[in-house]
């Protein structure tokens, strides 16, 4: 039996790229009030064909069931400058529901989906499905629109990475 400890430390070795997940409540009134969002690094790629992500959700996570209402959700990949938005949006500062969302800038997109600017990329999905996993939901959602920045008049931007609960960046090994 594997127990919760033995878990986390070989999980906390596996160095992840930081994500916010955001959503509108569509039962809440307009406007950020109703936005809910939290910091996540259980993403994956699924597919390209069509184009799919995957997110582990734990249920206790407020935007869980705003995500499963909402049935749409953006996926805003961290750039190593805003461990602020990642600590936010993981209840580390006390910033609560829509008041997260003060942190950072965020928009709203057509369909009514909050998305944050500055980011590596973000994508804005629909639930495709949902797969229950013991505490968490995996939420599969279809890329419908993705953001990227504009690499062709800076370099890449460089990723927020979490690793043995810290955070830190990339260093690209010298090729040749
Ligand atoms: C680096 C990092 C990664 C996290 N990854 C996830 C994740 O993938 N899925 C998840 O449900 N919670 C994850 N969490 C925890 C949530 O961000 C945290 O519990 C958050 O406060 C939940 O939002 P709530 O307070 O509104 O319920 C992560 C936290 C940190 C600091």
């Amino acid at each position: 039996m594997v127990t919760k400890h033995e878990f986390k430390a070989g999980m906390q070795r596996l160095a992840s790229g930081v994500c916010v997940i955001a959503a509108a409540d569509r039962d809440s009134p307009h406007g950020k009030a109703g936005w809910r969002g939290f910091t996540a690094t259980a993403v994956m790629s699924v597919s390209d064909s069509p184009p799919t992500l995957g997110v582990g959700i734990n249920k206790s996570t407020r935007a869980h069931d705003v995500i499963m209402r909402a049935g749409r959700f953006s996926v805003n990949i961290l750039q190593c400058e805003q461990d602020d938005i990642a600590d936010t949006f993981a209840g580390r500062t006390g910033a609560d529901g829509g008041e997260r969302f003060e942190t950072g800038d965020w928009r709203v997109s057509g369909e009514g989906c909050p998305l944050l600017a500055g980011t590596l990329a973000t994508f804005e999905c629909s639930l495709l499905d949902r797969i229950d996993a013991g505490t968490h939901t995996v939420a599969i959602g279809r890329i419908e629109r993705v953001r990227l920045p504009d690499t062709e008049v800076s370099a890449p931007p460089t990723p927020l990475v979490y690793w043995y609960r810290e955070y830190g960046g990339v260093c690209p090994i010298p090729q040749g």
